[in-house]
């Protein structure tokens, strides 16, 4: 009996060990040794951030020169986004991990991209690799990459820094330190944006079939929103990862919240990164999701906090206002909030394994 009795404490006290962290990506491990530089190539691409981590990429490879990437369209977010800007700026954030890694494996791309996809199975984008000699890009900056949702420091961002982050593509890149007039407008609006998203009935929805609370549901779908993922930490992260689920997540107490974290967020930055094209079509969309791949590996090799913040975008009615209040040049497809952070914490958020969206040919 009292062995039994032990056995039973063992157990509770294993579980509740477990449920005191968040499974996260360190957590689930390949061994990549004998994969292959393709195999290598596609892990890479997919530690790319998305809309709500939905990771809405499919995957053909043949032998070792061409890619095929195709969307996977049960990963759609059609309330916040029935346009699919965002869902092809995920796409393209891909592409351009994929292409930074390829380079560091020693191959050279050739991206052809299908700017009027009609039908699932025809790819977005047809990558060509031909060997080529290493670049000197460093791999490891993609395995330090993150969206970061804790408060950021709002000293202004150092000149040098501003000039590295958007002398890429400055026609397309812009800076509104928060102190500015169009700093304070994406920060108000942004506040009101989410508060309005937050809010409706539909978008409670759809960002709730994308929570990851538990451990177990972190562990079966590696996709999605985890306690980890958006730094809820220490007890809240206790708290929600082990009493509450998804359906929660639309209670007023919970978005009332949410609310107030995004408002601390907005007003704890030093600015505001926004992309803008001047088309509205697939291949520009994908143009934003590289770009937006690219600032955000190099704010974190500069220690600048990232996080993507688009509700002022995604809710029709502040949509059209912020474009012509901003004036930028072309359409804003992408807003995100930086600032220097002193300690930058390792990613977490979790990632599908790359079985699970390739096809080996
Ligand atoms: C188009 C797009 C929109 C996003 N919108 C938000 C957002 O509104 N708030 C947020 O905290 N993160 C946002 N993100 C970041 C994703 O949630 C994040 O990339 C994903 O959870 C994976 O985490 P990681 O970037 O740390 O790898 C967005 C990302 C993309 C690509």
């Amino acid at each position: 009996m009292n062995k039994l009795k032990s056995y039973f404490a063992l157990l509770f006290v294993t579980g509740l060990l477990s449920s005191c962290s968040s499974y996260d990506r360190s957590d689930f491990t390949t061994d990549r040794t004998n994969k292959g530089d393709m195999y290598n190539i596609l892990y890479y691409a997919s530690l790319s951030g998305s809309s709500h981590n939905s990771q809405p990429w499919r995957v053909e490879v043949y032998k070792e020169d061409s890619i095929l990437v195709f969307t996977d369209s049960l990963r759609k977010l059609n309330v916040i986004d029935p346009k699919e800007r965002e869902f092809y700026i995920s796409i393209g954030a891909f592409i351009e991990n994929l292409n930074l890694a390829a380079g560091s494996y020693g191959y050279n791309t050739e991206i052809r991209i299908n700017n009027a996809v009609t039908d699932k199975n025809i790819p977005t984008a047809t990558i060509k690799l031909s060997k080529c000699k290493k670049t000197d890009f460093q791999i490891s900056d993609i395995e330090k990459r993150r969206t970061l949702h804790t408060a950021f420091d709002t000293t202004e961002i150092k000149g040098n820094d501003l000039e590295a982050l958007i002398k890429s593509a400055p026609e397309n890149i812009h800076y509104a330190p928060s102190s500015f007039i169009n700093g304070k407008y994406v920060k108000k609006n942004t506040i009101n944006s989410y508060a309005q998203q937050a809010k409706n009935k539909e978008a409670q929805d759809e960002l709730a079939k994308w929570f990851r609370f538990s451990n177990r549901d972190v562990k079966e779908k590696r996709d999605g929103l985890t306690t980890s993922g958006l730094d809820l930490n220490g007890l809240s992260g206790f708290v929600v990862r082990n009493f509450f689920n998804p359906e929660d997540s639309k209670k007023e107490s919970f978005v009332n919240k949410a609310i107030e974290k995004t408002q601390m967020q907005a007003e704890n930055c030093a600015g505001w990164i926004i992309i803008t094209q001047p088309k509205n079509d697939i291949e520009a969309w994908i143009n934003s999701g590289r770009l937006y791949q690219r600032v955000n590996l190099k704010c974190r090799k500069l220690s600048l906090g990232f996080q993507p913040m688009n509700q002022m975008i995604e809710e029709k009615n502040y949509e059209s206002e912020a474009n012509s209040f901003l004036d930028y040049k072309g359409t804003i497809h992408f807003v995100a909030r930086i600032g220097y952070v002193k300690d930058y914490p390792d990613p977490v958020s979790v990632r599908r394994p790359v079985e699970s969206f390739t096809t080996f040919k």
